[in-house]
């Protein structure tokens, strides 16, 4: 039996309506909206109405991406999702996705590995189908980076905003996921992370006085691993699968700050016009920014298409994963 590709077959997202835009933010911290938008090219992101939860963007995700596809809820095998801000600390959200949709067949589990999420879980994904066992396996990666961060601290409110997307991995003989490098480093626990909440520091009046359980980041040192750990991994992807960076028809990079896109799209040699970009309008949805990127880009996609995703976030976790695109884009707007 030849080994089949995972392939993305359709891919589908939600973000909240409500839009907090630099101006408001101007209004709560001590900003400018020339600062935060030629520091990160952020201009606007999107904030979910307190309540309800990871699950309820996975919902009208999946169920999007279902009709999309055609595909019914039964035939679902599995659901991974990628987050950090699962609707609790446990069960997993992945299963709240699946009974809210009527995936009663799929069994599930979260992935967390922040802002890398999507592209561990799509790696996870496409392996359960390569084993040729599973034939249906959605992709979730979003977050609700409004339920962890203080819009007291101009340094981290500015950046991220609350969004989901959604993809549905299915055997094919021809494209989808070639190849991934995947990377961690534990170490950098202390430049990126939410202290409280967690077995180490259980929740109390004391860590919430304190605002621990919020985002804490020490951005310059992130900005430079960033940059680093992108450009080396999709350098190595392109060069381990004898490509040439003129070959690749998109790069899919984590939307954390215009200016690491823009200075990894550089390093790279990497036109703009190549490189997925919807940091403007959302902002850094964590475990959102790659599945939402594909779907705004969607309509311009064609079988065959040579894609490389790209991100880092907390941990330290990167890498870089080589897909070619499976359909017309345009069959599904
Ligand atoms: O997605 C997960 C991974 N995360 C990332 O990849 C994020 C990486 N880091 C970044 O994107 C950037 O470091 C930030 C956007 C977070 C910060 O930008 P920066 O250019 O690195 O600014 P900075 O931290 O070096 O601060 C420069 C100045 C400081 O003032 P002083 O000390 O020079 O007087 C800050 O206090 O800008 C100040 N500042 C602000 N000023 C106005 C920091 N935040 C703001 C703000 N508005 N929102």
């Amino acid at each position: 039996m030849s080994r089949k590709n995972a392939a993305i077959t359709g891919v589908a997202g939600f973000v909240p309506e409500r839009k907090l835009t630099n101006h408001d933010l101007e209004q709560m911290v001590e900003t400018t909206d020339e600062w935060i938008y030629t520091r990160t090219g952020i201009k606007e992101r999107r904030i979910l109405e307190p309540g309800l939860g990871l699950s309820h963007m996975g919902e009208k995700a999946v169920n999007e991406l279902l009709q999309k596809t055609q595909t019914s809820p039964e035939d679902i095998d599995l659901i991974l999702c990628a987050t950090i801000t699962g609707d609790m600390i446990f069960p997993d959200t992945a299963n709240q996705i699946a009974v809210k949709v009527g995936a009663t067949n799929a069994f599930g589990f979260d992935i967390n590995a922040a802002c890398s999420g999507f592209l561990y879980a799509l790696h996870t994904g496409a392996k359960f189908i390569e084993s040729g066992t599973y034939k249906k396996v959605v992709v979730v990666g979003g977050d609700v980076m409004s339920s962890i961060i203080d819009y007291t601290d101009r340094t981290t409110c500015v950046i991220f905003g609350d969004g989901l997307g959604a993809v549905l991995l299915e055997p094919n003989d021809q494209y989808g996921i070639q190849d991934a490098i995947l990377q961690a480093d534990g170490s950098g626990v202390e430049y990126l992370h939410a202290k409280s909440g967690g077995s180490k520091m259980p929740t109390s009046e004391e860590t919430v006085a304190q605002g621990l359980h919020y985002v804490y980041q020490n951005g310059g040192p992130v900005f430079k691993r960033a940059v680093q750990g992108m450009s080396s991994t999709v350098k190595q992807v392109i060069e381990q699968n004898n490509l040439t960076k003129e070959e690749i028809d998109w790069v899919v990079p984590h939307q954390a700050n215009m200016r690491i896109i823009n200075t990894v799209a550089s390093q790279l040699d990497f036109p703009l016009e190549k490189v997925m970009q919807n940091i403007e309008y959302l902002g850094n949805t964590t475990a959102g920014t790659l599945p939402l990127c594909l779907r705004d880009y969607e309509p311009q996609l064609k079988p065959g298409d040579k894609i490389v995703l790209t991100a880092f976030g907390g941990g330290f976790t990167w890498g870089a994963l080589y897909l070619t695109w499976a359909y017309e884009g345009k069959n599904f707007s």
